[in-house]
């Protein structure tokens, strides 16, 4: 039988009361003036959650996108992350953000990756790049810094108006332990953005942020450059069942596993696709979750950040 379609409407509280659109457009790898357009796009189909970061280098665009749109900024959910260069000047990095953003305030602030980059090996004044050190290998300070620092001075921010709400990204079940028990941490993040999808289902991770109030979004949640995981068997021949685009299926899957979504898409057809959901039987949701279970998992995002090891 063909499954009905209906756009996705479902909002998520954050720990601060906060409201999250369930699904929002991810913007990271969309290249010149790719984010502006989909941003466009994605706003004018009714999205109201954008995800970008500093590093992604679009928040120009992004900014822009939203003032064209004429869609009010209390509507939207705006959130960018803090760069790895900047862990010890959250602050300075959040006004800068704004700056590009062309915003007052952002709804959600993350600090991106737990690890800070050395600035003292910054090339060409250019603080949103990936520092090396004479052997090639990342910058990565493990002596002067940790991101309980970072998180120390990241909790203060809402305090100043300046984003509404603080969170983390690529943190593992380990690493916010260790942030939640630290002796300066006043605040549980709101948020902890990780990678999510069929063949990385993060279950153990998700139970454990739900359990402390951290709210789960998913990046890559397609798997990432070409949307690896719409070619999957299993996938297809669900989304052949239920006279669906595969793409239908794997965000449905996503929604209905409760967490925030972040699919990224810069062609106008797929940034709709995306917004799209049904309710998947207890058959097909069962046989997407068993795909990791058959195929092992696969982790799409795993920068080298040695010696520090972000996903212990
Ligand atoms: P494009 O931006 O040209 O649409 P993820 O969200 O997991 O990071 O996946 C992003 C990748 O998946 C991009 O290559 C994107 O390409 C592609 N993509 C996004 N949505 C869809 C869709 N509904 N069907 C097919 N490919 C998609």
């Amino acid at each position: 039988m063909p499954a009905t379609l209906h756009d996705s409407t479902k909002i998520l509280s954050l720990n601060t009361g906060a409201q999250i659109p369930q699904i929002g457009l991810g913007t990271w790898q969309s290249k010149e003036n790719d984010a502006y357009k989909a941003v466009l796009t994605a706003l004018k189909d009714g999205y109201r959650h954008i995800d970008t970061a500093a590093i992604y280098r679009n928040e120009d665009q992004v900014g822009q996108a939203i003032k064209d749109s004429g869609v009010p900024r209390e509507e939207i959910f705006v959130t960018t992350k803090l760069w790895c260069t900047q862990h010890h000047e959250p602050e300075v990095a959040l006004d800068q953000s704004l700056k590009r953003l062309g915003l007052d305030y952002v709804d959600l602030y993350l600090m991106h990756w737990p690890v800070r980059l050395d600035p003292a090996y910054i090339k060409n004044e250019d603080i949103l790049s990936v520092p090396t050190k004479k052997d090639g290998s990342r910058a990565v300070d493990i002596t002067n810094w940790n991101f309980i620092k970072t998180w120390e001075l990241m909790q203060e921010l809402p305090k100043t108006g300046k984003t509404k709400a603080v969170g983390v990204s690529n943190f593992s079940i380990n690493n916010l332990k260790d942030l939640l028990a630290s002796q300066g941490n006043k605040l549980t993040p709101a948020a902890n953005q990780v990678e999510i999808h069929p063949l990385l289902p993060q279950d153990e991770l998700i139970n454990f942020c739900k359990s402390k109030g951290i709210v789960v979004e998913a990046y890559s949640p397609l798997g990432s450059t070409d949307a690896p995981l719409l070619k999957e068997p299993i996938i297809l021949e669900i989304a052949k069942k239920n006279n669906v685009q595969p793409g239908h299926v794997v965000i449905s899957w996503h929604v209905q596993r409760g967490y925030v979504v972040l699919p990224k898409s810069v062609n106008p057809d797929r940034i709709k696709t995306n917004r799209k959901i049904f309710t998947l039987s207890t058959e097909d949701f069962e046989a997407i979750n068993n795909i990791s279970k058959e195929k092992g998992e696969k982790r799409v995002v795993h920068p080298n950040w040695s010696p520090f090891e972000v996903f212990k």
